[in-house]
């Protein structure tokens, strides 16, 4: 039995102040160690939400850091400084890194080998663009990027990662793939990496769909045999979130 993954994004929101009072409402309702419970907050976040976490079940995530161990990489972190802070699991390979600030396929793989060499679980993202979805080009694309992700990731490592499906045009746009619409595409990464590893690691690496997963359509999307949790944007800065992680 794969364990469910319910990771939130914070994305570029909650100052430390914010945090500190809305964990205040949220974090005896989401301590649980049935299901995983992940916040990914930004790096500036990190001492403060670990501080009013340390002692639940809930983990802490990054939303980035660089491949490199130290040196001169101004405004970056390491995966070292990641976990002194006590991080745990980090988000590579997200759109909005990837078109914003323009990060490579080459440069999602160094990030995803350094996080399992260093023992952080990635949750790496892909998705396909409206455009692509609507050319039929998702699971060739999808394809690629998953490829493109593992190259050279050593099989010990992989089914200790977490992948996260999110279709851009549904990200933060109120406009959620239907379930049958995430479940095609999560099955779909779990023959990728049968392909790519093994029937065994298949079955046990997690899968999550992500983009504009809410209090109302996450019960549904969370049943699917191949979609193991959620990654989950708006609605993890929300109370919601307190009803997307029981659902
Ligand atoms: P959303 O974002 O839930 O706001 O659509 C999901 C994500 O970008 O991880």
């Amino acid at each position: 039995m794969r364990k469910r993954v319910i990771a939130g994004n914070w994305k570029m929101n909650m100052t430390g102040t914010e945090a500190k009072k809305f964990l205040k409402k949220i974090v005896e309702k989401i301590n649980t160690d049935k299901k995983e419970i992940v916040l990914c907050v930004p790096s500036i976040d990190i001492p403060i939400v670990n501080n009013i976490i340390k002692n639940t079940k809930i983990k802490l995530g990054a939303e980035n850091f660089y491949f490199e161990n130290r040196g001169a990489y101004t405004g970056e972190i390491s995966a070292e400084m990641l976990i002194d802070q006590k991080v745990s699991y980090v988000i590579i390979g997200h759109s909005e890194r990837r078109q914003i600030f323009k990060e490579t396929s080459k440069m999602i793989n160094k990030k995803i080998i350094k996080a399992v060499e260093e023992n952080l679980i990635p949750i790496i993202c892909c998705g396909e663009t409206l455009k692509q979805r609507e050319k039929k080009e998702t699971l060739s694309h999808i394809k690629k990027q998953i490829e493109d992700a593992y190259k050279g990731v050593d099989e010990k490592y992989v089914k200790k990662t977490i992948i996260a499906y999110e279709p851009i045009w549904a990200i933060g746009t109120g406009k959620t793939a239907t379930a049958d619409e995430a479940e095609d595409v999560c099955s779909y990464i779990r023959k990728l990496i049968k392909n790519l590893y093994d029937e065994k690691i298949s079955q046990e690496i997690r899968i999550l769909y992500g983009g504009s997963v809410n209090k109302n359509n996450a019960k549904e999307i969370f049943s699917k045999e191949n979609i193991d949790g959620g990654l989950i944007g708006g609605a993890s800065i929300k109370e919601d979130f307190i009803d997307i992680v029981k659902a």
